[in-house]
């Protein structure tokens, strides 16, 4: 039984505390039994001398030597009628130290004057004064010696404090074995199944099985057992999305290899003497470099993390310029240029810190997504972006014209894979994109999607942490 456990710490506190009680209840203890111990001694050398007063003789010395011996008093002097009688008597070995008069004492002087006597452990002769029991008389005054009730005194103090320490060594150790049934065993179970788990967790026999009675220790084992429930499934998803990736991940890099034979190959369609031909192969070359696009684009999710931003302070118009240009090509190149129109707000003088190469990569791909969703609907639409500041944030608004997030990408959003709808798509950019501002310690929300259009919030905070 150590201190450092809980069975050990209850049986120290439970020994601290009876101690303590014990002390408490000591002096007032000690205090009643000398208060007895002085009336036992009134009372007995008021039978001596009521024996005496009955023969109205003078007596024997040495009877009267053994009367006041067995009362444990000097002297005996009792008052009845208003006669003050000296009724037995023998020498005084010192002068009287102290009178105690138990008529008047109040229970504050007797615990000071139980304190004093303890104290002083040299003999005293006192004069103790008393009411004589059974109306034998006014008053009855005896003189003794304080050395063997102080004896006695301390006796039972001592006699109290023996008791007191068995007392609570049997009330810690039954409170210890108490502890260790009810308390201690069923904490070490739970404690045994944390760490059965820890070592296993995708084991199913390792979880835990509320059992306990005690309510506080089922609550702990229910939410342990939920708890381990959980991790082990998401563990054992990992593992297979995991494995998934791996297998993806050869996929995409072999496939991307036989589609590069293929893009030569197609390439060379270009020059060939059929027109027939001539007309189908950039088609087809388009075709085969999405497919390239779309295994590059998977194998570099599947590297995992993104690299941490390389923090730069720039103008973010210029930025946004490049982007606008960009997509204004891209939009040309697909066949649906001047569809598609820009509105840029962007304060001349904005300057941000961030990753610009990464910054670029989160506003090309809100910027695609905005002009292929509008150019999917064959009507002319607007993208619309703003930049502002406030003393904490630099954000970017990205707003279309378009037809709105379609429910799925609305219940997948930031999910890669499983957002995209469109065809050619690889349902990753908007995940990549939310995934590089929070790189930043910033946010990537979608403000507002519907028939009207859609728009994105990206927010960046000024005090980045240096990472
Ligand atoms: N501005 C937008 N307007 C309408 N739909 C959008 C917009 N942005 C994204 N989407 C939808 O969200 C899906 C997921 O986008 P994204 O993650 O970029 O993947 P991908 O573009 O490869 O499909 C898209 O397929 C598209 O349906
Ligand atoms: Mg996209």
């Amino acid at each position: 039984m150590t201190l450092n456990t809980i069975s050990g710490r209850f049986a120290l506190l439970t020994i601290a505390f009876v101690v303590l009680a014990e002390l408490l209840i000591l002096v007032p203890s000690v205090t009643n039994y000398r208060r007895d111990y002085l009336e036992t001694r009134l009372e007995r050398a008021q039978i001596a001398s009521l024996a005496l007063l009955a023969t109205d003789e003078s007596i024997a010395a040495d009877l009267e030597s053994e009367l006041l011996e067995n009362a444990g008093v000097y002297n005996v002097v009792l008052r009845r009628n208003d006669v003050r009688q000296l009724v037995l008597s023998s020498p005084l070995p010192q002068p009287i130290s102290a009178t105690y008069d138990l008529r008047e004492t109040t229970y504050g002087d007797s615990v000071r004057q139980t304190l004093r006597d303890l104290i002083h452990d040299k003999a005293e002769v006192i004069r103790v004064i008393g009411q004589p029991v059974r109306q034998a008389g006014q008053l009855i005054e005896i003189t003794m010696n304080t050395a063997p009730m102080r004896e006695e005194m301390i006796e039972f103090a001592v006699r109290m404090l023996a008791l007191s320490a068995a007392f609570s060594v049997l009330t810690a150790l039954l409170l210890n074995l108490a502890t260790q049934r009810l308390i201690v065993g069923p904490i070490r179970r739970v404690i045994g199944h944390m760490t059965a788990y820890a070592a296993s967790p995708g084991d199913m026999r390792t979880i835990i099985t509320p059992s306990a009675r005690m309510g506080e220790v089922r609550a702990a084992e229910t939410a342990l057992a939920e708890m381990q429930r959980t991790v082990t499934a998401s563990l054992k998803q990992r593992e297979r999305l995991a494995q998934l990736g791996q297998a993806v991940a050869k996929i995409s890099h072999d496939l991307r290899n036989v589609l590069a034979t293929g893009q030569i190959l197609a390439d060379r369609l270009e020059s060939s003497a059929d027109p027939a031909v001539r007309r189908a192969a950039p088609k087809l070359v388009g075709a085969i470099s999405r497919a390239v696009n779309l295994c590059e684009t998977t194998l570099a999710f599947g590297k995992a993390e993104e690299p941490q931003p390389t923090l730069s302070i720039f103008n973010l118009a210029p930025l946004v310029a490049e982007v606008v240009e960009a997509e204004s090509l891209a939009a040309e190149a697909a066949g649906d240029g001047g569809a598609v129109d820009f509105v840029i707000d962007m304060p001349a003088g904005l300057r941000i810190r961030a990753d610009r190469e990464q910054l670029y990569r989160v506003l090309s791909n809100l910027a695609r997504n905005a002009r292929q969703a509008i150019a999917a609907t064959r009507r002319p639409g607007t993208i619309e972006m703003s930049g502002a500041e406030d003393e904490t944030h630099w954000c970017i608004r990205v707003g279309d014209t378009g037809p709105g997030l379609p429910q799925k990408a609305r219940d997948h959003l930031f999910e890669p894979f499983t957002g995209g709808i469109r065809k050619g798509g690889t349902g990753l950019g908007l995940a990549i994109a939310a995934d590089l501002v929070r790189g930043h310690g910033g946010s990537l929300d979608l403000v507002r999607s519907d028939d009207a259009g859609t728009e994105f919030l990206i927010c960046l905070p000024r005090d980045i942490c240096p990472f």
